[in-house]
């Protein structure tokens, strides 16, 4: 069936930036439906012509060499721009007749890209059942929105609502962009395509889980949205709770999106939700030292630039693991890392008395250097029976064959062309994600929230993070990996 991508927010930044890349990239290696259109829609007028030239020049800067110029030129005979107000009734009735005059066949497939603003989701979606485009009887009708997806519980339950008024379940693709990741797919490869990981997967083995998404970079000129959002928002409720799901799911009974998505929201049922004194003693905040300067934080602000969070599974086989949380802007480097954090021995043989290894550790490098690690002791040479941690390396980039790691938005467009949802958040997914993180957005607000501690850049957050665990007999795993 052919195909039609519909971007709203066409001459937005993600469009450019990452969209149009991904199509493009894919339409190169032959894996875009044949036929597919693409159709851009934004209040800005432009020609088609002027439209394509200008996505010509970023896409040549964001695809890097994988540009082609005589690819591009059949490539953007199927891209179209189509101005449009999503305020305007009118503007969905033009879009529905061009639409309609660009597709010849019988059945067209439509994909609908939600990449405005987010006040504008539920009026696009209102206007696009008003104006019958979400009619699926010549072709299948879908709709991609992409994140925020509510600014808490009350919203999201809104939004899923007024969604679901014009669109099916089946037909909705709630983008996390942290689940196109190669290797964030691979977890799933990792635990169920092995024999050997699964058996110590689980309370008897594993001391702790800790998962980082740590990133050098600063706010920079994005204040008026991350001040009112803060990194619980921006960063937890979505991609830290999507890694923690697929860690500590069950295994599905087949690779199938209904059946993948109930494992991982069983997860998210069984997070023990915090209460009373837990938001003190489970939690920690910072915010980056200079933040108060960026151009456009008010000078009081309290959001929060880090957060540590301990959460906990209740199902037999997490019950007592601490997963340990970590998110924050202005650290070190870029790294995202899940370490399973195996426990130790129980009784040392060798080795200085007074040194004490830390067990085994698994390390799944997400980004930037997608690999796995796996860290175990080994005897040092020439020694008495005096030991010292290896590491047995996995390298995405270094493997025979497997060298490209195509961005996110490639995959996710792909499949929701295809009509596969695994890799999209379901509608009871993201009300339980909120239903976890409000409370603590809420009780960081109130006159008993923990202290927001101050931190230099370029570390590892707030000591008092360190100190924390420190507390716990536990370490962070604070290693910026290295990129080869
Ligand atoms: C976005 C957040 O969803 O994810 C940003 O809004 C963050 O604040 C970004 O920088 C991180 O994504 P990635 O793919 O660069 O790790």
């Amino acid at each position: 069936m052919a195909h039609t991508i519909v971007i709203f927010g066409a001459s937005g930044d993600l469009t450019s930036r990452k969209l149009i890349p991904a199509l493009f990239l894919l339409f190169k290696k032959n894996r875009l439906p044949e036929g597919s259109r693409i159709v851009g829609v934004s209040r800005s007028h432009f020609e088609h012509e002027e439209w394509r030239d200008a996505l010509r020049t970023t896409t040549e800067k964001f695809a890097g060499k994988s540009f082609d110029a005589e690819i591009w030129n059949r490539f953007s005979e199927n891209v179209f721009y189509q101005a449009g107000d999503i305020k305007e009734a009118g503007d969905f009735t033009k879009l529905g007749e061009f639409l309609s005059s660009i597709e010849t066949e019988a059945h067209t497939g439509r994909v609908y890209y939600l990449s405005t603003m987010p006040q504008l989701y539920e009026e696009a979606i209102k206007q696009l059942g008003a104006a019958g485009l979400a009619d699926d009887r010549d072709g299948f009708r879908r709709v991609i929105i992409e994140k925020p997806f509510g600014t808490n519980l009350k919203t999201a339950q809104e939004l899923n609502r007024s969604i679901h008024s014009v669109f099916r379940e089946d037909q909705i693709y709630r983008i996390d962009h942290y689940l196109g990741k190669e290797t964030v797919q691979n977890i799933f490869a990792l635990r169920f395509a092995n024999s050997i990981f699964e058996p110590i997967w689980n309370r008897n083995y594993v001391d702790n889980v800790q998962i980082t998404v740590a990133e050098e970079v600063v706010i920079g000129r994005r204040a008026g949205y991350y001040d009112t959002s803060g990194i619980l928002r921006d960063m937890f409720q979505n991609h830290i709770l999507q890694l923690m799901m697929i860690t500590a799911m069950e295994p599905p009974a087949r690779y199938d999106s209904a059946l993948v998505r109930d494992e991982k929201v069983k997860v998210l049922h069984s997070v023990r939700r915090m209460t009373g004194s837990d938001f003190a003693v489970n939690t920690v905040r910072g915010q980056y030292k200079g933040y108060l300067q960026e151009e456009g934080v008010p000078a009081n602000s309290h959001t929060e630039t880090f957060a540590a969070l301990k959460l906990y599974c209740d199902n037999w086989r997490w019950k007592g693991v601490p997963f340990y949380l970590r998110s924050g802007k202005g650290m070190s480097c870029r790294t995202t890392q899940i370490v399973i954090q195996f426990k130790n021995v129980p009784h040392i043989l060798f080795g200085e008395k007074t040194r004490s290894p830390l067990g085994n550790r698994l390390v799944i490098q997400v980004q930037p250097a997608e690999g796995i690690q796996l860290h175990f002791e080994t005897k040092v040479p020439d020694s008495e029976m005096k030991t010292r941690t290896s590491t047995l390396d996995f390298s995405f980039r270094q493997a025979p064959g497997g060298t490209s790691m195509p961005d996110a938005y490639q995959r996710l467009l792909l499949d929701s062309m295809t009509g596969d949802a695994s890799l999209f958040a379901r509608s009871d997914e993201v009300e339980l994600a909120w239903g976890i993180i409000d409370p603590i957005i809420e009780a960081w607000k109130s006159p008993a929230a923990p202290d927001l501690f101050t931190y230099e850049p370029g570390g590892w957050g707030p000591t008092e993070a360190g100190e924390w665990m420190h507390r716990q007999k536990r370490e962070w795993f604070d290693v910026c990996p290295v990129l080869s």
